[in-house]
């Protein structure tokens, strides 16, 4: 028995010094089954005089070949970290991944510039619904039921009486029920219509409306408001011009054309010859539109204007095809970042 215990204490130092993993020598020794464990368990049958020596030597065997283990598993531990490490190692100078930085969509980009400068001249941002009522979208702005300027502003129905909005003129009532005077607001978003798309048309779009009603405005107001607009938008030089027109929620109406900034109305590929750009509708708030909104139109007078943001971009920037805007091409988009 002592010869087999001396063996197990080189063979165990021998089997861990080959590389046999700490786990197996632990097992083929101190396991359940294992060689240690078996004398152990045999010790009963020594005599009495023998029993407490073999004791002593397998106990001391067994603390030898714990400690063998546990330095070999500090070692194996120490092994493995070190291969992650060498598995993990940073070139710090490699070249790094570049992550692209994108952009506002050049559509929301105008949007806020559009809100700061009229922000910048006191008024302030209200917003809309993109799903409306029959009433809020017509009635409201003064288009009764089977009225042919409906026509024109077709659009997608849920019901007989909520749709997708056509404008972003509803808003305006909306804000004059819930605000009395005085009114400066300006309202960006999203409006639709029942258009197939092609290089000036999209069933989804966007506008910008603006509001002002107060006591005694008058279109001189209108268009000092709109000429400091022009300004800011298409550059110091731009004059503006009114032309005669008809909306069913304003009276007297007009369509106001920019000077072309490009060529300062000479002519040119952009404003087609003509020296001026259609930029928006505008004109004073119908007094039927007022008195539904609950504002009496022998107290105050209000101003109102609608702007194509897509076509202010347009315009803006020399682009001919709407779809540009749309198709979200980072080669067309990048160039406005
Ligand atoms: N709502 C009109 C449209 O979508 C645009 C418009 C014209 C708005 C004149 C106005 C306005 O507020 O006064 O065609």
């Amino acid at each position: 028995m002592k010869e087999s215990l001396l063996q197990i204490k080189t063979a165990a130092a021998a089997e861990l010094a080959a590389g046999t993993s700490t786990e197996e020598v632990r097992i083929k020794y101190l396991g359940k089954k294992g060689e240690l464990t078996a004398i152990l368990r045999s010790m009963g049958g020594l005599s009495a005089d023998q029993r407490p020596v073999m004791g002593a030597l397998a106990n001391e065997v067994r603390e030898y070949v714990e400690g063998l283990l546990s330095t070999a598993a500090a070692a194996e531990a120490d092994k493995l970290i070190q291969s992650q490490l060498d598995g993990e190692t940073i070139d710090v100078t490699a070249p790094g991944t570049v992550t692209p930085v994108g952009a506002l969509h050049p559509i929301t980009q105008c949007e806020r510039q559009l809100c700061d400068i009229f922000c910048s001249m006191g008024f302030d941002i209200a917003e809309g619904f993109e799903i409306e009522t029959d009433y809020y979208n017509f009635q409201a702005m003064n288009i009764p039921e089977n009225h042919p300027a409906r026509d024109t502003q077709d659009t997608f129905y849920f019901t007989e009486s909520m749709l997708l909005r056509t404008h972003t003129s509803p808003v305006q009532a909306r804000v004059m029920e819930v605000q009395k005077p005085p009114i400066r607001i300006v309202s960006p978003g999203r409006v639709y219509r029942s258009d197939a798309v092609d290089a000036t048309h999209s069933p989804a779009f966007h506008q910008l409306e603006g509001l002002v009603v107060d006591r005694g405005i008058t279109m001189g107001d209108l268009r000092g408001i709109l000429e400091e607009f022009a300004r800011k938008m298409f550059g110091g030089e731009t004059r503006i011009r009114f032309r005669p027109h008809h909306f069913q929620f304003t009276e007297p109406s007009a369509e106001v054309d920019v000077s072309c900034f490009v060529c300062n109305s000479a002519g040119c590929r952009l404003c087609k010859g003509e020296g001026w750009i259609e930029i928006l509708g505008a004109g004073m708030v119908h007094p039927n539109v007022l008195s539904m909104a609950g504002i009496d139109p022998n107290v105050y007078s209000g101003f109102a204007f609608g702007m194509g943001i897509e076509r202010i971009i347009m315009t803006r920037w020399g682009i001919d095809d709407l779809r540009l805007l749309l198709e979200n091409d980072v080669r067309f988009l990048r160039q406005f970042g």
